[in-house]
């Protein structure tokens, strides 16, 4: 099969190649986070077409002259529509400029990226993907959270607690089996939802939740308590987002406090 799509491989020339899109993530928001590849391709980029939830900062490392272009999305309110975001993709890589798509997080960790390649390989436009660390990984590591500590877990599994109307369309029972930790994206309006349908398939109404809002910036809250009060945690928190939700034995390893940066904290 042939495509255009650029793995992993030798980087640095590629990185000058006109007329690519570059989907890169950008990170849950610390921008030391941001991978060296991401930020070589920032550098580069003639146009930068970014999302909301791209941390403090990050931006001020594009290239002097590029265009910067904001398509962000907050829940309900949809800034710019995603065709229009590929099209306008689309038109500027062929029109010879190096595009880099910046998204939060990972780009294919509930972020569209794998849409937007489609939609760019089928009009013969060359992609490449730049990982990111996604926001369970950088929030859990600046909130002290083993995702998977081996007496506590022995899975993890990301789930987006997004629904149009009524209950996420989740495997209610497979995720309520013990000895795993669940980080819900997207979650914080369905919340109780989320916790009442867990409670209802089997898992312990004791068991430990943390609320990590604003993870890995200076802003980082990080609030405690248990399943069945996960509701009121994130009322009494007065938690508006982005805020994930990590549930399972892990969480109560959850430091709620300043953000940690490990082992750098011990080396400053
Ligand atoms: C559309 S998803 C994008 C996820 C992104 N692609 C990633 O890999 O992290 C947006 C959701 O990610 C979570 N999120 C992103 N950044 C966050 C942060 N700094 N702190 C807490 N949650 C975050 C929130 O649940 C938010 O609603």
């Amino acid at each position: 099969m042939t495509n255009f799509l650029s793995f992993p491989a030798p980087r640095p020339a590629r990185a000058r190649q006109p007329g690519t899109v570059f989907i890169v993530g950008a990170g849950p928001g610390d921008p030391d986070l941001l991978t060296l590849r991401a930020l070589r391709v920032l550098r580069d980029a003639d146009v930068v077409i970014h999302d909301r939830l791209i941390g403090p900062g990050i931006l001020d490392f594009a290239r002097p002259g590029a265009e910067v272009l904001y398509v962000g999305k907050a829940k309900a309110n949809h800034s710019v529509p995603q065709d229009e975001i590929n099209a306008l993709m689309a038109r500027r890589a062929q029109a010879g400029k190096r595009v880099i798509r910046l998204k939060g997080g990972d780009p294919f960790v509930f972020g569209r990226g794998g849409e937007e390649v489609d939609y760019l390989l089928a009009r013969g436009v060359p992609v490449e993907i730049v990982p990111g660390i996604t926001a369970a990984t950088g929030c859990a590591a600046y909130a002290g959270i083993p995702l998977t500590h081996r007496d506590h877990a022995t899975a993890v599994t990301f789930i987006s607690g997004h629904a149009k109307d009524g209950d996420p369309d989740l495997d209610w029972d497979g995720l309520a089996r013990g000895r795993q930790t669940i980080v819900v994206y997207m979650g914080i309006s369905t919340a109780g939802r989320v916790g009442a349908r867990l409670i209802e398939s089997g898992l312990a109404p004791t068991t430990p939740i943390a609320v990590v809002e604003n993870g890995t910036l200076a802003t980082q809250k990080v609030a405690v308590g248990t399943v069945a009060g996960l509701e009121a945690v994130i009322r009494d928190n007065g938690v508006t987002g982005p805020a994930l939700i990590v549930i399972g034995d892990v969480a109560r390893f959850a430091k709620a406090s300043e953000p940690e940066r490990w082992p750098l904290a011990a080396a400053e």
